[in-house]
């Protein structure tokens, strides 16, 4: 049997996205009663940063611990990659050494690199393109509030980025309705957009994708590598700021989330994401359980 990668969300099939969010609901449950079993013991998630992380890295390293495995911080400066080491000529030896190799890259291409070359199932931790652990993490949290994604409305309001595109893949999958707001020169390439005819739809206007909407996310405006962008995308997305006067737009009892690391007064006032709607701390908790599932079904 060929390995299983997850470089993307659609590389589950619907049913097992399902089982996947049914199962770390279980998990959640079971850390929070201290009853973690040992289910990965004796296996080993090698991970290899090309970019920082606080909750990526965390989540995995703890969620291993937590079933008896174990993790390995890797990054360029501290391997042989800086020097030039061919990624197949890595790929190759890690994972004749470890279970799972979870990477954190730019270009998406890398990380089929990684893919092509690995024994063992390789996650993506994020590239330029997509963060589908997160959107992992963001499901399970919809489900703990509501249950259904079917009928409800989603507004992605921002840059087109790899967590739009991210939530786009995730309508697909899961049958809501995805409404994305930014500006034209941002918004997700037209395949992208147009992977869930009638389900994703894209806008300029961010009071139009957050009309009636039941949960409103947002990101930063500019991801990790794209620092010396900052300051023209802090005047061409102002507009799209998740503030109170936006949320008024969205239903009474919708939610807000944000990947996190999040910039308070640029992308999201603190007003909303430290307010009532705002469910971001439950959502990067849940990065732990989700993942945990998640290794669970590729380790097994
Ligand atoms: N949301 C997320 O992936 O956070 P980190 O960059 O801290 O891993
Ligand atoms: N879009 C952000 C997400 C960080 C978790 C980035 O790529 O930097």
């Amino acid at each position: 049997m060929s390995v299983r990668h997850f470089l993307s969300l659609i590389d589950l099939t619907s049913e097992e996205l399902d089982q996947l969010l049914t199962r770390a609901m279980t998990l959640k449950a079971r850390h929070k009663m201290g009853k973690n079993a040992p289910i990965l013991s004796g296996k080993t998630l090698a991970m290899l940063f090309e970019k920082n992380s606080t909750r990526t890295r965390v989540s995995f390293e703890a969620g291993m611990a937590q079933l008896g495995g174990s993790a390995i911080f890797l990054s360029p400066e501290n391997t042989h990659q800086s020097r030039g080491e061919p990624i197949e000529d890595s790929v190759q030896v890690l994972s004749s050494m470890v279970d799972a190799i979870m990477v954190r890259t730019y270009a998406h291409e890398t990380l089929e690199r990684y893919a092509e070359g690995s024994s063992v199932p390789v996650i993506n931790g994020l590239t330029d393109r997509l963060h589908p652990c997160q959107l992992l993490a963001d499901l399970l949290t919809w489900r703990e509030h509501r249950s259904e994604f079917k009928g409800a409305r989603f507004a992605f309001i921002g840059d087109g980025n790899n967590m739009c595109r991210s939530y786009i893949n995730a309508s697909w999958q899961c049958g809501f309705e995805l409404r994305i707001a930014t500006p034209p020169e941002y918004a997700p390439e037209d395949d992208w957009l147009s992977l869930a005819p009638g389900q994703v739809r894209w806008g300029e206007d961010p009071m139009w994708a957050a009309a009636e909407a039941d949960l409103v996310i947002t990101d930063v405006w500019a991801s990790m590598g794209q620092e010396d962008e900052h300051r023209d995308r802090m005047e061409t997305f102002q507009p799209y700021q998740v503030n109170a006067e936006l949320m008024k737009h969205a239903n009474a009892d919708a939610l807000f989330m944000h990947c996190l690391p999040a910039h308070r007064g640029e992308e999201v006032t603190a007003e909303v994401i430290d307010g009532p709607q705002s469910v971001v701390w439950q959502e990067a908790e849940n990065r732990l359980h989700a993942q945990k599932a998640l290794l669970e079904f590729l380790l097994h």
